[in-house]
């Protein structure tokens, strides 16, 4: 008979989220097997996000909802983790006393021993610390647990870019890079698995290697390279990037790695420079124009995708009518668009004329209107077999 128990995982956010959650699923195999069943799970991870207020009001709602569950199952362990879990700490515990676990992402490995302790002590823990020496620990993915052919493999943790709007650097904490042998010797697992498309994720990838010794430094581009002469590996991506710090050895890859998928998301946040300016980005339009041009260079039929802001604080109408022609110019394959979001204690937060709800909605519905048709425009093009530049 089977004795382990019964673990779901509810995973909101970005993919570096994904990959947490089945290191976590990995870490507790031994006393808990997955569940898709809510209803069934003697233990619970909600792993949160933060990086607008939409996504942190949907943890909440989940981990509110969850407070009547453990009064008719007053054994079952309830963890919060993830971004919101990091940014929020004691304060999450106080406010929903029926969560067991408030664990940030650095400390998703002593998820085990929180795990025993929280029964033993029976109280709430929380586990937030970040401390600047953090090393992500090398940890060997479960081949029998995941995708049969594609994996994450997280490279880096963190972001050191501070643009005014965002939360990252605050719940993630500083760039942490790990080591490329530990890298390296994930992905040879995974292939030795069977595994042939590897997605290689950090919250700005292109600074990979910048907090390791100048001496002994292996840079974004070198680790594709090494990853490409891995044997099983077929297909490798990588997310996300930062424009600003795009270099021309890693543009140089589409040409050179044929493993390398011709597709690059390239957030440019907004068409304006002005807006640009006040996001803290570092770049202007022009020059990432000059870089969407380099990569069209190297990789002809390359498909780019970004990620937008409409409503940030400030934005004019002329702003707005920046980011509207700059999407005809490159004309992205695909989009994520967002109304800007308030998230303390992001400096945006104090930024002059905010945007009323109901403009940032109008712009919103414009912006993806005219996204969408290009989209659409963008695969016929696969269809007929026809690339336009
Ligand atoms: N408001 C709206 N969108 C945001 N993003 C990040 N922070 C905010 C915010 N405060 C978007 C950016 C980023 C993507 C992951 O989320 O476009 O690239
Ligand atoms: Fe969300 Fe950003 Fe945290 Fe990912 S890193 S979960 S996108 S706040």
């Amino acid at each position: 008979m089977n004795q382990k128990k019964l673990l779901y995982i509810e995973t909101f956010g970005c993919q570096m989220n994904d990959r947490d959650s089945e290191i976590m699923r990995q870490l507790l195999a031994n006393a808990f097997e997955p569940t898709e069943l809510i209803n069934d799970a003697d233990a619970i991870i909600v792993n949160t996000c933060s990086i607008r207020g939409k996504a942190e009001q949907k943890a909440y709602s989940l981990l509110g909802a969850l407070r009547k569950r453990k009064k008719e199952k007053p054994e079952l362990i309830i963890a919060a983790t993830g971004c919101v879990a990091q940014q929020e700490g004691a304060k999450m515990l106080s406010r929903m006393p029926h969560v067991n676990l408030v664990i940030g992402p650095q400390n998703i490995y002593q998820l085990p021993d929180l795990f025993v302790e929280t029964q033993r002590q029976g109280k709430g823990l929380v586990a937030t610390e970040m401390v600047k020496s953090f090393r992500i620990p090398p940890f060997l993915p479960s081949i029998q647990d995941g995708h049969p052919y594609k994996r994450f493999v997280t490279i880096m943790q963190g972001c050191n870019n501070f643009c005014t709007y965002c939360i990252v650097p605050f719940t993630r904490g500083r760039e942490i890079s790990r080591k490329p042998e530990d890298i390296l010797a994930e992905v040879n697992h995974l292939a030795a698995g069977g595994v042939k498309e590897v997605t290689l994720l950090g919250q700005n990838v292109n600074s990979y290697g910048n907090d390791h010794p100048v001496a002994s430094r292996t840079g974004f581009a070198a680790l594709l390279r090494k990853v490409a002469e891995i044997k099983g590996i077929e297909r490798i991506r990588f997310t996300t990037s930062n424009p600003n710090d795009l270099s021309l050895e890693l543009m140089r890859c589409f040409a050179e790695l044929d493993k390398l998928c011709p597709h690059f998301h390239l957030p440019v946040q907004s068409g304006s420079n002005t807006v640009l300016k006040r996001m803290n980005r570092k770049y202007t339009i022009e020059h990432y124009l000059e870089k969407v041009a380099t990569l069209r260079e190297f990789c002809p039929g390359i498909a780019l995708t970004t990620d937008l802001i409409v409503g940030f604080p400030g934005e004019t109408d002329m702003d707005f009518q920046a980011t509207m022609a700059l999407i005809e110019q490159v004309r992205y394959h695909s989009a994520f668009s967002f109304k800007y979001s308030n998230r303390p204690p992001a400096r945006a937060c104090d930024f002059p004329d905010p945007i009323p709800r109901e403009e940032k909605e109008r712009r919103l519905a414009v912006l993806q209107q005219r996204l969408q048709e290009i989209t659409l425009e963008r695969n016929m093009e696969y269809i007929h077999g026809i690339h336009r530049f």
